[in-house]
Parts: C-alpha cells; sequence; structure tokens
C-alpha cells in the first residue's frame, strides 16, 4: 500500500499520541521496524514479547507495527479488543512459503508428530498444530516433547536446523527461510571481520548455517540486543534486520554497531515487510481505526490452543 495523502503540516507524532489517548490505545512495535516508527511504541520487543505484552494489556485498542502474523497472533489472544495493523500487506516470507493445505498434508503423512510451528505463519497453521514457539524459546518448546516423539518442525529450516544442533533432537524440517535473513553474505562479513578483528559477530537463528558458524553470539532480536548492552565488547557486527540497531545504539551509546552487509548492493537487511508500516500510515490507522484484523472465531480459538501452550511454557 503507498503511504496516504497526509497534511503536511501535522506533527504526526504528536497525532498519533493524542489519538492513542483517545482511543485508549497501545502501540506495540518488533525491533524491526523503521526507528521513527519505535520512537512512538509503547513497547518494543521480540515476537515472544510482543505476544505477552498483547496477551496482558488493558488497552481497548491494540495498535501493531510489526507484520501480518504479530497482528494476527494479538487477535488471537483478544478477541474483544480491536487490533489494528497499518498495512495489511505486511506479510512475512516464511508465512507465505508454507500454505496452509500443503502444511496440513505433511501433517497428515506424520499422524504420530508433534507438530512445532515457528509463529512467523499463518493462523491456518498455528491452528493445525500442536505448540508454537518463536526464536527465543524454540530450544525450551522441543526440549519438553518426550524423547520417543518425532518433531515435525515449520516454516523456518534454518531455524529449526539450529534447535537441532542445541538440542541433540531429530526433527523433520519445512523448507522455509526468511529473504532477509538468507541475504547476507558470508564472504563480506568476512571482509569485515577483517577489517573489524576485535567486533563480536551476533546473528539470528534464522541465518544460513555458514554464517551461524562465523557468530560469536547467536540469539532472539531481544537476546541480540541484551548481549550487545551487557557485553565488555565496543564492536559488534549485527547479522540480523538492521532496524534492531536503533535500540542497540540507544541502550549502549558509547558502542559502535555495524549492520552486516547483503549481498548483493541493496538494503536488503531491512525486511520490507516490516518496513511497510510508516508513519503516515500509522496516523491515518489510528484516525480511521482500520485496517483491523479479523478472523472467523472457529479459526481463531483452534489458533489460540497452540500458543496457549507455548506461553504456559516460557
Ligand atoms: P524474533 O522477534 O523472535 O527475534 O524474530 C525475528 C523475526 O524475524 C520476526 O519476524
Ligand atoms: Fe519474515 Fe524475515 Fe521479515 Fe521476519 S525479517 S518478518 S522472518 S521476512
Amino acid at each position: 500500500m503507498q503511504d496516504p495523502h497526509v497534511d503536511p503540516s501535522l506533527d504526526l507524532e504528536e497525532e498519533i499520541l493524542r489519538l492513542k489517548k483517545e482511543r485508549n490505545a497501545v502501540i506495540l512495535a518488533h525491533y524491526y521496524q523503521d526507528s521513527e516508527v519505535q520512537d512512538v511504541a509503547d513497547f518494543i520487543g521480540d515476537s515472544l514479547q510482543l505476544a505477552q505484552a498483547a496477551k496482558k494489556t488493558q488497552a481497548d485498542v491494540i495498535l501493531f507495527c510489526g507484520v501480518h502474523f504479530m497482528a494476527e497472533t494479538a487477535k488471537i489472544l483478544n478477541p474483544d479488543k480491536v487490533v489494528l495493523l497499518p498495512d495489511l500487506d505486511a506479510g512475512c516470507s516464511l508465512e507465505a512459503g508454507c500454505p496452509p493445505e500443503k502444511f496440513r498434508r505433511w501433517r497428515a503423512q506424520h499422524p504420530d508428530a508433534v507438530a512445532i510451528s515457528y509463529i512467523n505463519c499463518s493462523a491456518e497453521v498455528k491452528a493445525a498444530s500442536d505448540i508454537i514457539c518463536t526464536s527465543s524459546n524454540a530450544e525450551k518448546i522441543v526440549a519438553s516433547v518426550p524423547k520417543e516423539k518425532k518433531i515435525l518442525f515449520a516454516p523456518d529450516k534454518n531455524l529449526g536446523r539450529y534447535v537441532m544442533k542445541k538440542t541433540g533432537r531429530d526433527m523433520l524440517l519445512w523448507q522455509g527461510s526468511c529473504i532477509v535473513h538468507e541475504t547476507f553474505s558470508e564472504r563480506k562479513l568476512l571482509g569485515i571481520k577483517t577489517r573489524h578483528p576485535d567486533a563480536k559477530i551476533i546473528a539470528h537463528p534464522e541465518c544460513e548455517d555458514p554464517l551461524l558458524a562465523m557468530a560469536d553470539f547467536i540469539g532472539s532480536t531481544s537476546a541480540l540486543l541484551k548481549y550487545a548492552t551487557e557485553s565488555p565488547a565496543n564492536e559488534f557486527i549485527v547479522v540480523t534486520e538492521a532496524g534492531i540497531i536503533h535500540q542497540m545504539e540507544k541502550a549502549a551509546p558509547g558502542k559502535t554497531f555495524i549492520p552486516a552487509p547483503p549481498n548483493a548492493n541493496c538494503n536488503c537487511n531491512e525486511c520490507p515487510f516490516m518496513r511497510l508500516n510508516t508513519l503516515e500510515k500509522l496516523y491515518v490507522c489510528m484516525r480511521d481505526m482500520s485496517p483491523r484484523l479479523e478472523m472467523p472465531e472457529a479459526l481463531r480459538a483452534a489458533a489460540a490452543l497452540p500458543i496457549e501452550r507455548m506461553l504456559s511454557l516460557s
């Protein structure tokens, strides 16, 4: 969706905050949002923290600055609240790469297996799964499954492979990946490391194996932020979506954060879906109370079960 036409004389931050009060709304934002979007949010977090924040909010309206599956999760957990997403086209390559019908057929071929799905999937895939995980609790969720049980893990093959290594559990992996995390170049990362030998390489587990093998630390966005803040090192090469660097620089102003370079000369270390949410769209969304997340109650209730299982284990 194109940016809507908005009166250029408006102070958008001020307007958004005024409307937020008027509507008793809360603004939740993922670390991959533009910094100006992060700066108007009440809460910024990773996928798990955002689901937890959505579950416990007292607000009447949740304005979700993230991608579709995240806002959908907030709606699944809050059927009676209004959940807004500034751009409904803010999808995810992992979600798109796991069509529900194909997923259900895969499941049906392994009736005795436990199906663990990464939260980056549609409500329909969640509804057909036993338990959901995020990048910050995937190891814990996998380890909670009895040893004798076969596990299906979808849709991110890179996170799945990483968790297999960490837990020693064998899993059948859906062959999906994130278009942002698979774009990082091993060769260019080596080049940067050579120029910054003291920098710590920190990477998200959605990255491919050869990049993870070069990392000093691997974790979810919130874990990367915590590591960068608490580590005695002063320089970090950040191998994930570059939006996270905004909070890193705020939390550790004296340190240097270098975004890992993608393969081509592009800004493809920015998620094109996350970046669809602009301040203009946020304002219009809050003003018009649209677009909203809606779904049939039967689907919502079925998708809520595996999410609640995850939340009770987290
Ligand atoms: P986390 O929020 O769990 O770190 O995952 C990152 C991501 O790619 C979200 O789409
Ligand atoms: Fe999906 Fe990757 Fe964007 Fe996260 S960064 S929303 S996994 S496409």
